[in-house]
């Protein structure tokens, strides 16, 4: 892969086969965060890494959403939304990706969410996308994420990652 970089005169770019659960990424300054399509949690763990390095620019389009769903026992009012196997796994997925970008809002960054392709091409085709304004905490935000956490009694990587930060 290295020689893509020296083909294109990209004397900067260098590529680097990383576990992103647990190996240490980079050490230097991060401008930008970008993933496509990293399996599960995997999305959570670089959009940790992304967070905890103050990352001014994140794109990440999210697959494989299966933490919620497999986690997820109860409904609560939206019970019906996890009767039907087909209709839970979606709802969860949207649930994720939403719980992610409340969780990057609560760190200051500002986020749309947007469709990056046409269905046509993948199912899997929304981005979260974020630019860092604030630099302060939103603890209200948090602390909503951990009332959807104790009602509806499910796992999300990325809230587990930071709570504590
Ligand atoms: C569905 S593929 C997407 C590949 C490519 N980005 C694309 O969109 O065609 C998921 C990718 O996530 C990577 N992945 C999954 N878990 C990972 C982890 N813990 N650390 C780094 N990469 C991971 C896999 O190696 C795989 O390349």
């Amino acid at each position: 892969m290295q020689q893509i970089g020296k083909k294109y005169n990209y004397t900067g770019l260098e590529f680097v086969l990383s576990d992103v659960k647990k190996d240490k990424l980079f050490s230097g300054k991060i401008d930008m965060v970008i993933t496509l399509h990293a399996c599960d949690t995997a999305t959570d763990y670089a959009l940790n890494f992304a967070i905890q390095n103050k990352a001014k620019y994140i794109f990440s389009v999210p697959c494989c959403q299966h933490e919620i769903n497999l986690s997820i026992n109860k409904g609560g009012e939206l019970d019906i939304m996890l009767k039907d196997g087909i209709i839970k796994e979606r709802f969860c997925a949207l649930l994720t990706d939403e719980f992610r970008a409340q969780i990057l809002r609560a760190f200051g960054y500002s986020v749309d969410m947007i469709e990056f392709v046409d269905f046509a091409h993948s199912p899997k085709n929304i981005m979260i996308r974020a630019k860092q304004t604030i630099s302060k905490f939103n603890t209200k935000i948090f602390e909503k994420l951990q009332n959807y956490i104790k009602n509806y009694n499910f796992s999300q990587k990325l809230y587990d990652l930071t709570k504590n930060f």
